[in-house]
């Protein structure tokens, strides 16, 4: 076990991103309930991801994590669901084709209900009032009584989650996930389009047949019945700690705690601070994990990461998700490959082409240019090429809604088309087009790599 953690002992560092909650009664009954809700995971299944994330690490997996930047309360809707599920199993079709690996499958999905803000206030006409932390904590809407952080939230997001996971679980393990009849996750507004990328999906689907015969001979063993179901596994920034460590657990074989809300849980680009009270939570606890690493951090504090949260060199427990941004990548990444080589450390090296991508438009509205992202995603395969190491994974923020969020992809969505569907209170969303078009970019590097 590790030495002097428990599951608050995070509770002695400094915790950054935390709401104040007013009234520290209602929260201790709020957490008190939330102790006794049972998991919403197992370690088995948590297990089970580590030695995907392990194989991926090999080389003979890839990890395609997906979803939105924040889930809402309003939105753990059936279509909502099933559409963010069909566009991830489209996808990791797409590269699966292409890559002829494993694909490993994480969704951002049940739970991903906490923000960090740039600041603790925001004040609009005068009125200064907490800021938006996510449907987890407060609401969005722009009034004291919405903006107090009210812990009771926490019980809300437990269940939400439960039933997300509810309906995820149902459709993984039922015919809706055979790879037979990927029929099943057409998006019904994408029968009508006679989109470029669409068109490209439907003839790839097509030749299924030829890919369902390869699948069965590199799934060593599997029969054609294995491929009716799918492992899809949960993800979340795990940033509200008082709710994490309510659902961190000891597993029944007794090797530890886990946390039981998620499989993979993710360090934020803003609280991976060594020496803070997230990396001290993670460090007790065996889920496989990952870290945000931006454009900032030095090699000694990655280094630091490294040794804290995996000292024992496990395979499959560390992912680093390096969300660097167009304009850094080719300056910052090249170093901390060599530095994590040098170190001998196992890490599963992703690529998240988002949150470095991040711009405003004239009229203000939050964007990110397809360009930027396709270009942070093809430098990063090739840097790891040319410094000896491998791209295992990409981490997108994207919908299978139609919305417009981000700007560019085949139908060249320009600022102003962004005004026609701009749904995220957050950070800005690949749509079902932009989000095919980047798994036939990622299907089009492994296919390189294999050559
Ligand atoms: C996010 O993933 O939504 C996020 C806030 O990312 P980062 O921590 O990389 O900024
Ligand atoms: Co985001």
């Amino acid at each position: 076990m590790t030495s002097n953690w428990t599951p608050d002992s995070w509770k002695q560092f400094p915790a950054s991103q935390q709401p104040l909650y007013p009234d520290p009664v209602e929260l201790r009954h709020a957490l008190q309930q939330l102790l006794k809700f049972p998991p919403l995971v197992t370690s088995w299944e948590i297990d089970h991801l580590k030695s995907g994330i392990a194989a991926a690490q090999q080389g003979d997996a890839w990890l395609l994590q997906g979803g939105d930047c924040a889930e809402t309360f309003d939105e753990c809707q059936t279509e909502q669901i099933a559409s963010k599920l069909k566009l991830l199993l489209q996808m990791s079709l797409v590269i699966v084709f292409a890559s002829r690996k494993r694909i490993v499958r994480v969704g951002r999905i049940a739970g991903q209900y906490a923000k960090p803000r740039s600041s603790h206030i925001e004040t609009q006409d005068g009125l200064s009032l907490p800021s938006y932390r996510g449907d987890i904590v407060n609401r969005f809407e722009f009034s004291d009584e919405a903006r107090r952080p009210d812990p009771h939230r926490m019980l809300r997001g437990y269940e939400r989650s439960a039933l997300t996971l509810n309906f995820i679980r149902a459709l993984s393990e039922g015919g809706f996930a055979d790879l037979h009849h990927p029929e099943n996750w057409n998006l019904l507004f994408v029968n009508e389009a006679r989109g470029e990328v669409a068109r490209r999906y439907k003839e790839l689907v097509r030749s299924l047949g030829d890919a369902l015969r390869f699948m069965e001979t590199i799934l060593e063993g599997s029969t054609v019945s294995e491929l009716k179901r799918v492992d899809f596994f949960t993800s979340h920034e795990a940033l509200l700690l008082d709710y994490e460590t309510a659902l961190t657990r000891p597993s029944v074989r007794g090797i530890g705690y886990y946390n039981m809300g998620t499989h993979l849980p993710w360090i934020g680009e803003r609280t991976r601070d060594p020496k803070g009270a997230h990396v001290e939570y993670f460090r007790g606890i065996r889920n496989p994990i990952a870290v945000k690493v931006g454009p900032t951090i030095q090699s000694e504090e990655l280094l630091d990461l490294i040794r804290i949260l995996n000292p024992e060199n496990e395979p499959g427990r560390l992912t680093l998700i390096h969300r660097m941004g167009r304009r850094h990548i080719e300056n910052q990444l090249p170093g901390l490959i060599e530095t994590v080589a040098r170190s001998g450390a196992r890490v599963l090296w992703v690529c998240d082409p988002m949150h470095g991508n991040t711009v405003s438009t004239t009229s203000g509205r939050k964007t990110r240019r397809f360009d930027d992202i396709v270009d942070e995603l093809r430098l990063s395969f090739a840097i790891h090429h040319a410094f000896g190491s491998a791209l295992g994974g990409a981490h997108l923020e994207l919908t299978g809604e139609n919305v417009t969020e981000c700007t560019g992809g085949s139908r060249g969505l320009t600022d102003s088309d962004l005004e026609s569907a701009y749904q995220t209170q957050v950070d800005p969303r690949l749509n079902y087009e932009q989000a095919l078009e980047i798994a036939f970019e990622i299907a089009g590097k492994l296919t390189e790599s294999r050559a």
